[in-house]
């Protein structure tokens, strides 16, 4: 019998702090998530400060509960993965110190990962990939259409010319007076509205697989403005269902073309927003009737953690790719 590899994945990237174990980079022995969210709540939005040192005061306790919780020893651990980039660097930096102080220690093998790669790699923990495939990446601060034709290999055919997707449901959420994070809050009170406002949809050139949002979050703030100068009310429910249905149709078309276009075999979503119950289903209509197959992670794996850091790992393990001990925190870390 082949031996099995064990990884330990570590995230730190924003504001979870995250330790994993995951064998042979599709079984998740351990996932152990420390959210900030709390801490960050009363100011709206991530401090880069306030999380850092939350990383410090958790990240040992983090990693100590995964291998616990996996029923495993420092033996047992074939090599160490963590998120290298993008993120906030103070954030990053806790992460990769942890790792690259316990690879040192533990004779570990040290690998860096690339934070999207691991949010697409978040779906191979439930599903095995079949290439070519497309991947739609909806998160805080990626907006991304990534084409693979095989395993560790990223082509980037889309991305956001300005917000990001998640960035922008905070954004209107803040408008709503909404607590932070504000994606699961819009998706939650847009179930309950209609698109009354129609919101513009920005296809940009025909040919283009990028997104904007600025200018729908122009719109938001202009819709509620006026409402307020002209003693209006603003049915919040409906902006919220405007806000969505706008984001969504954009996002479903776009990456329907795409995969179209490209042929591929398989479409599966990434990141927090894919855990919007909104685009979930309207990508499940749009794909329905064809043969291409559609992956949405379970709703633990769609927001940051480090199982899918481990699963991305262990592609990269496999590949024989190591970092040294000169690895560092990238914030503009690119995939490609
Ligand atoms: O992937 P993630 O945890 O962190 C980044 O790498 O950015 O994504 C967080 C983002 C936040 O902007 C949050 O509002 C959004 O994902 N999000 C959602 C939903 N759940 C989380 N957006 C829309 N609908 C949701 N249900
Ligand atoms: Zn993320």
């Amino acid at each position: 019998m082949n031996k099995q590899i064990n990884i330990l994945g570590i995230e730190s990237s924003c504001d979870e702090t995250a330790a994993s174990v995951v064998q042979n980079g599709t079984n998740i022995l351990s996932n152990v998530v420390a959210t900030q969210i709390e801490s960050h709540k009363r100011f709206g939005g991530v401090v880069p400060e306030i999380a850092s040192r939350h990383h410090v005061e958790q990240i040992t306790i983090v990693i100590e509960e995964a291998l616990k919780q996996a029923k495993l020893t420092w033996d047992d651990i074939d090599a160490i993965a963590v998120t290298e980039g993008p993120g906030l660097v103070g954030s990053l930096i806790v992460g990769i110190s942890a790792a690259k102080a316990l690879a040192f220690a533990k004779h570990k093998q040290l690998i860096g990962v690339h934070h999207i790669a691991g949010h697409i790699y978040a779906n191979r923990l439930q599903e095995e990939f079949e290439f070519p495939l497309l991947s739609l990446i909806v998160s805080g601060g990626h907006t991304e259409l990534v084409y693979m034709k095989e395993h560790g290999k990223y082509e980037r055919i889309g991305q956001t010319r300005d917000d990001a997707a998640g960035e922008a449901y905070d954004k209107i959420a803040r408008m709503l007076d909404l607590p932070y994070p504000g994606g699961p809050q819009i998706d939650q009170l847009a179930s309950t509205g209609e698109d009354e406002y129609r919101l513009p949809r920005a296809w940009l050139e025909e040919d283009s697989y990028d997104f904007s949002f600025s200018g729908l979050k122009s719109a938001v703030i202009n819709l509620i403005h006026n409402k307020q100068q002209r003693g209006e009310e603003v049915n919040a429910a409906n902006v919220a269902a405007s806000f969505q249905a706008s984001v969504i149709d954009v996002l479903t078309e776009k990456t329907y073309k795409a995969a179209e276009e490209y042929g591929v075999k398989q479409v599966i979503v990434a990141g927090g927003v894919a855990a919007n119950k909104g685009l979930r289903q309207s990508l499940q209509e749009k794909f329905n009737d064809t043969n291409i197959s559609l992956h949405f992670p379970p709703l633990s794996l769609c927001t940051d953690n480090a199982a899918m850091i481990g699963a991305a790992g262990f592609i990269a393990y496999q590949e024989g790719r190591r970092s040294g001990m000169d690895l560092n925190a990238n914030p503009s870390l690119e995939l490609y």
